[in-house]
C-alpha cells in the first residue's frame, strides 16, 4: 500500500472548503485510522483569480479535466455540482482508472446508470455518501449494515433547506419568502434554491436511496415530485391545531415488488420522530424485515457535516489495499434492472384538504356529495370564522383514500364553483407502528 493517497479536488465551495479544513484539522486522527497521508495535489476552481486559503503546496487550476488526466492523482473528489462538466470529469477520471468521490446527487440520480456501469467496467470505487442526507451515513447503512434485510420502506426528510423553512414558519411564524431568505443566509440552499423548495433535491436523494434499498434504477423523470414553494402559513397553523407538523417527505415503499415513491409535503403527527426533526436537520426512517424500523438523524447540509461524509468515503478508499475497486458501489453484484413503478397517487392514506368557500347554505352538502361520489369519507372537519367578504376556510381531514380521488373531487368542486380557489391538499403520513415508542 503506498503511503500517500493523492487526491484532486474539483470545487471549493461550501463542501470543498469544509473538506480542506477537516483534512488539516483531523490530520493525525486520519493517519491513525488509515496509516496513510491523504494529500490534495490540485484543486480545480471556476475563478482562479480569487484569493483562497489553501495548505502550502496545493496547486490551483481552472481546468477541472486536468485532474482526470494527472497520473499522480488516484482519487478525484467532485464537489462542483451540476450535471455537465461534473459528469464529463467523473467519466473521464474513471476511464483513466481513477476512483471518484462525489456529493453530486443530481448527477447520480439522473445519470446513475451510465456512471455506475462505467465504474464497474473500470473496477474503480465510487463514493457518494455525501450525496444523500449530508452527514447521515445512510448510503453505507443501506448498502452494508442492512444488506441482510429485505427493505420494505425508506422515508425521510431529505432537504435541509426546506426543513429549515418549514421549521421557521412553524416555530417563528415567518412567511415563506422570509423563511427562504433565512435559509439562504445560513448557506443551506442550493445555488438555485428552486431545487430545494420544489422538491428536486430531495427527489434526487430519494432516487439514490431506492437504488441502494432495492437494487433498481428508478427512472428519475417518472418520480412524483411536489415541493413547498409558496406554502401558506394558514396550513401550518391549521395542521398544528390538529396536532400535525407539515414536513417535506421523500418516501419509497416496496409494494409487492413494485416501488411506490414520491416527494411531497405531508402532515406528520407530532408524536412521530419525523415531526420533531427541525432546522437544517435531515432524518431517514428505514424499515427492513430483520431490523424492524431504524431512525437516522443528523445535519443534512452545511460545510463540515457534508465534508464528514466525503471524508468517510475517502478513508474507506484509503484503507483498501487496492484503491480501485468497484465491489461496493451499488451494493449489488449484477447490473441493476429498471424499477417497476406504482404511481404515488394510488397510495392509500388519509388526506388534509383546505377549501375556501362562501359561508352560505348548502356548501357543506355539495362538498359531502362530491366526496361521497369519489368514495372519500370525512374523519374531521372544522370551519374557520368568516372574514369580511364572507369567505371561510373549511379544513377537511379524510379517512384513507388516494391522491387520485382527492384531486378529482376537489377539481370537480372548483370547476362547479363551490370552491372559490383551488383546494390545498396534503397527504397525512401514515406511520406503521408507533414511532414514539421507545423514545
Ligand atoms: N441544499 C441541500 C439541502 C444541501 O438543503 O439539503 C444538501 O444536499
Amino acid at each position: 500500500m503506498s503511503q500517500n493517497l493523492c487526491i484532486g479536488l474539483a470545487g471549493l465551495g461550501t463542501v470543498g472548503s469544509g473538506l480542506v479544513e477537516m483534512l488539516q484539522k483531523n490530520h493525525d486522527e486520519i493517519l491513525r485510522r488509515t496509516g496513510r497521508e491523504i494529500t490534495i495535489k490540485t484543486v480545480a476552481v471556476h475563478n482562479i483569480a480569487k484569493k483562497r486559503d489553501l495548505p502550502a503546496g496545493v496547486h490551483l487550476t481552472d481546468d477541472a479535466m486536468s485532474l482526470a488526466d494527472d497520473p499522480d492523482i488516484q482519487v478525484v473528489v467532485e464537489l462542483m455540482g451540476g450535471t455537465t462538466v461534473a459528469r464529463e470529469l467523473i467519466l473521464r477520471a474513471m476511464r483513466n482508472g481513477k476512483s471518484v468521490v462525489t456529493a453530486n446527487k443530481a448527477l447520480l440520480a439522473e445519470y446513475g446508470r451510465e456512471i455506475f456501469a462505467l465504474a464497474a467496467e473500470k473496477n474503480v470505487a465510487l463514493g457518494y455518501e455525501a450525496s444523500s442526507a449530508g452527514a447521515i451515513p445512510v448510503i453505507q447503512t443501506l448498502r452494508d449494515s442492512l444488506a441482510g434485510n429485505h427493505i420494505t420502506s425508506v422515508m425521510g426528510i431529505l432537504n435541509g433547506t426546506s426543513n429549515y423553512i418549514l421549521s421557521e414558519m412553524n416555530n417563528n411564524g415567518f412567511d415563506f419568502p422570509t423563511a427562504l431568505k433565512a435559509a439562504q443566509d445560513m448557506g443551506y440552499a442550493e445555488a438555485d434554491p428552486s431545487l430545494d423548495i420544489d422538491g428536486q433535491d430531495a427527489a434526487h436523494k430519494l432516487a439514490l436511496l431506492i437504488r441502494l434499498a432495492w437494487g433498481v434504477h428508478y427512472d428519475f423523470s417518472k418520480l412524483s415530485i411536489e415541493g413547498i414553494r409558496g406554502l401558506d402559513p394558514l396550513d401550518i397553523q391549521f395542521a398544528r391545531e390538529f396536532g400535525y407538523r407539515i414536513k417535506l417527505i421523500g418516501q419509497a415503499r416496496d409494494e409487492n415488488g413494485k416501488i411506490e415513491a414520491g416527494v411531497f409535503p405531508a402532515l406528520v403527527h407530532h408524536s412521530m420522530l419525523l415531526a420533531r426533526v427541525n432546522g437544517a436537520y435531515n432524518a431517514v426512517r428505514i424499515e427492513g424485515n430483520a431490523v424492524g424500523s431504524l431512525f437516522l438523524h443528523g445535519l443534512g447540509a452545511g460545510s463540515r457535516p457534508t465534508a464528514s461524509a466525503v471524508l468517510g468515503d475517502l478513508l474507506a478508499i484509503a484503507r483498501r489495499d487496492e484503491v480501485n475497486s468497484a465491489e461496493a458501489n451499488t451494493g449489488f453484484i449484477d447490473a441493476l434492472p429498471d424499477a417497476e413503478i406504482l404511481p404515488s397517487d394510488e397510495t392509500i392514506s388519509p388526506w388534509y384538504t383546505r377549501a375556501t368557500v362562501r359561508d352560505t347554505y348548502g356548501v357543506l352538502r355539495d362538498i359531502a356529495t362530491v366526496f361521497a361520489d369519489e368514495g372519500i369519507s370525512f374523519a374531521q372537519l372544522i370551519q374557520k370564522a368568516a372574514s369580511q367578504d364572507d369567505c371561510v376556510s373549511l379544513v377537511l381531514m379524510t379517512h384513507d383514500t388516494t391522491g387520485t380521488a382527492i384531486k378529482k373531487a376537489t377539481r370537480r368542486l372548483y370547476e362547479d364553483g363551490t370552491l372559490l380557489v383551488p383546494a390545498t391538499c396534503f397527504r397525512i403520513l401514515a406511520a406503521s407502528g408507533n414511532e414514539a415508542e421507545g423514545v
